[in-house]
C-alpha cells in the first residue's frame, strides 16, 4: 500500500489556501497542521479544511505536528527562517513559493541547510502544468524546431513576481542546461516600495552551457501580449530553432492565451490559460511521486529554481557592475539594495 504523507502549511493567504486545497483533495496526503500569524485567516482555513491543529507560530506547529512535508506560502521576505524551522523539525521535503529568496546570500544559506540535512525542496513554478505550456515543450522536444538556438520569456509583471517563472519555463524549454553567464540592464525605482520589491523593468541576456541564448524581460517596459487581456497573464515564453518557433501565451480564462508554432509542418496553434485548479493537483501529486521514488525528481525541483535565481540575481549584479556576470554566484552585497542604489 502507498504511504500517506503528512503535511503542515504556513501562510494561509491566496497561495497557501491553493496548496492546502490540493493537499486536502489528494489521498496520498493528510493535512495535520495549519499556521498563519493572522488568527482570523487561521480559523477560517481550519474550518474549511477540517484540520484540528492550528498555530500562529510555524516552528511550534512543526515541532508539534512533525509533518513529512512542510509547505510555506509567505511573501518573499520570509524564507530562510522557515527553511531553518523545517530542517530542524526533520521534515522530508519543503515546498515553498517563488521567488526562492530576496538575495543570493539568503539562497546560499537556505541551500546549505537543506543539502546538509538531505531535505528535498520544491518551488512553485506550477504554470508549467498548463496544457499549453506542455504542448510547446512537446513540440520543442519532438525536434520540429530543428536546432534550438534561442529561448525567451517576457512578462509585464515585475521582477520579484514574475521573473522566477519566466526563467524557469525558458530554461525548461532548453532542457535545463546550466546558465553560464548573464548580462542585465534595469530601470525605474517605483516598484522597490512594493512587497515584491523590484526595479520597474529588467532585462537579462543569458548564455547557457549548451550554446543556447536566453532573453528574459520583466516589468513595465517588457513587450505587451495584446492577445491576452489580463495584466498578470501577459507572458510569452518560447523557443526558436533553425526550422521554426513555438511559444506559449500564459493567458487567463476568457481573457485569451494559448500556444502557437510555425515549423516545417506548417502553422499550428491552440487554446490554453493559466488555471490554479488545473495546475495545482499534479504539482502536489509530483511531491508524493518524488517521496516514493528518489529517481522521480519533482519537475519544480528547488535545485532548478536555485539556478534560476542565480540568473535573476546575476542580472541585477550585472547592472551594478556594468558587465557580464559569470555563474554560479557566491555571496555578495544584497542585490536589491545594490541595484536600488545605482538606479536611484
Ligand atoms: N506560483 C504562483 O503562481 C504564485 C501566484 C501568486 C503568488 N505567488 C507567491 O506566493 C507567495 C505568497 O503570496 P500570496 O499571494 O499567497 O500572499 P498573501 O499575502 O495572500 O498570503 C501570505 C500569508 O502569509 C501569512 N504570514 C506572514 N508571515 C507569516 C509567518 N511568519 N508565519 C505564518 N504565516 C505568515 C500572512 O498573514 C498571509 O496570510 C509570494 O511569494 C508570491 O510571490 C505565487
Amino acid at each position: 500500500m502507498s504511504a500517506t504523507y503528512t503535511v503542515a502549511v504556513a501562510g494561509l493567504g491566496k497561495r497557501g489556501v491553493h496548496h492546502a486545497d490540493a493537499v486536502a483533495r489528494n489521498a496520498r496526503f493528510k493535512l495535520v497542521g495549519l499556521c498563519d500569524i493572522d488568527p482570523a485567516r487561521l480559523d477560517e482555513a481550519k474550518k474549511k479544511f477540517g484540520v484540528g491543529y492550528g498555530s500562529t507560530d510555524a516552528a511550534q506547529m512543526l515541532k508539534e505536528t512533525k509533518p513529512d512535508v512542510f509547505v510555506f506560502c509567505t511573501l518573499p521576505q520570509l524564507r530562510l527562517p522557515l527553511i531553518k524551522a523545517g530542517v530542524e523539525a526533520k521534515v522530508k521535503l519543503i515546498a515553498y513559493e517563488k521567488p526562492v529568496a530576496t538575495s543570493m546570500n539568503e539562497a546560499i544559506e537556505m541551500r546549505k541547510l537543506t543539502q546538509a540535512a538531505g531535505v528535498k525542496t520544491v518551488v512553485s513554478h506550477q504554470h508549467r502544468y498548463g496544457q499549453h505550456y506542455q504542448k510547446v515543450k512537446e513540440i520543442i522536444a519532438s525536434g520540429a524546431l530543428g536546432r534550438v538556438h534561442t529561448v525567451y520569456g517576457t512578462s509585464i509583471g515585475w521582477m520579484m513576481h514574475m521573473m522566477s517563472h519566466m526563467i524557469d519555463y525558458a530554461s525548461w524549454y532548453n532542457d535545463y542546461s546550466d546558465p553560464v553567464w548573464v548580462a542585465g540592464q534595469a530601470s525605474g525605482t517605483e516598484k522597490f516600495a512594493d512587497v515584491h520589491a523590484s526595479p520597474d523593468y529588467i532585462a537579462a541576456v543569458v548564455q547557457y552551457a549548451n550554446g543556447v541564448r536566453g532573453y528574459i524581460e520583466c516589468g513595465a517596459d517588457a513587450p505587451d501580449v495584446p492577445e491576452v487581456d489580463s495584466m498578470w497573464h501577459k507572458c510569452r515564453i518560447g523557443a526558436q530553432g533553425t526550422e521554426g518557433f513555438a511559444e506559449v501565451l500564459t493567458g487567463k480564462e476568457g481573457k485569451g492565451g494559448g500556444w502557437r508554432a510555425v515549423t516545417k509542418n506548417g502553422v499550428q496553434s491552440g487554446p490554453g490559460f493559466m488555471d490554479y485548479a488545473h495546475d495545482m493537483p499534479p504539482y502536489i501529486q509530483d511531491i508524493a511521486n518524488w517521496l516514493d521514488d528518489p529517481k522521480k525528481v519533482h519537475p519544480c525541483d528547488g535545485e532548478r529554481a536555485y539556478k534560476g535565481l542565480e540568473v535573476m540575481m546575476g542580472a541585477m549584479r550585472s547592472v551594478v557592475a556594468r558587465g557580464k556576470v559569470k555563474l554560479p554566484l557566491g555571496p555578495a552585497e544584497p542585490e536589491l539594495e545594490a541595484l536600488k542604489r545605482v538606479l536611484s
